[in-house]
């Protein structure tokens, strides 16, 4: 990472930091959480647009955030109509966060025995650091939990490390997800342990 870059990088962590300090100033969140379905398929991928282009700049170069972000910002319609995928709602019927999981390895679709992936996790900037994501992990697990599954595997964004492992997750190692033609997307896979 260049010089610029990485000064640029230190003030947008910082503005994420500043912004997620500010909001747990703020009321407890009012929100639900419920199972999405087809019909949240505009308000994800707008939820997803306007979180991971806020947040993720701050830890991948912009060559690498203008060729992944149209493709990782469209909502997936096998996951919101799974019934393991969730959104939570706010307000007059926001969507600010998503996020679930599946049985599924993401792009290579090869289906893992007792095995869960985490998938498109993603809270809104005004509404960072309010229990969103724990809330929506946390249904996650339980459901996994429930379908006997032993391990969680999780592709977590650069950012995302703290968040994950403060729920359980251990990180393995660094990784770059293919994400399409010769795009990939440097992540660590970090796992959580069910059984
Ligand atoms: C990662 C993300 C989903 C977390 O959502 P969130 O709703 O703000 O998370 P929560 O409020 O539930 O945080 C739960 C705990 O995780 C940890 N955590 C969350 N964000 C953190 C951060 N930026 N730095 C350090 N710890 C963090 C904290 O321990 C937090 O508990 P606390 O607020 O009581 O200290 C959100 O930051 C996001 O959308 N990031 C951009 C997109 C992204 O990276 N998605 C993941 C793709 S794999």
């Amino acid at each position: 990472m260049n010089k610029a870059k990485d000064q640029l990088s230190r003030e947008l962590i910082k503005g994420w930091t500043q912004v997620a300090a500010g909001n747990q100033n703020m009321t407890a969140s009012a929100h639900t959480i419920r199972i999405a379905n087809a019909t949240d398929a505009a308000a994800v991928s707008r939820l997803l647009k306007n979180s991971y282009s806020a947040l993720l700049p701050a830890f991948y170069e912009d060559t690498v955030m203008a060729q992944i972000l149209p493709l990782i910002t469209k909502a997936n319609p096998l996951l919101l109509n799974s019934g393991m995928f969730y959104v939570a709602m706010a307000g007059r019927g926001n969507v600010v966060g998503c996020g679930g999981w599946s049985v599924r390895r993401p792009k290579i679709g090869v289906k893992m025995n007792s095995q869960g992936n985490i998938r498109h996790f993603a809270t809104h900037p005004d509404w960072l650091r309010r229990g969103i994501g724990r809330g929506i992990l946390h249904r996650c697990i339980k459901a996994a939990r429930s379908q006997k599954i032993e391990r969680l595997n999780c592709y977590a964004a650069l950012g995302a490390e703290p968040f994950y492992g403060a729920n359980g997750f251990l990180a393995i190692k660094q990784i770059d997800v293919p994400i399409s033609g010769d795009f990939s997307f440097p992540a660590t896979l970090m796992c959580h342990e069910l059984s």
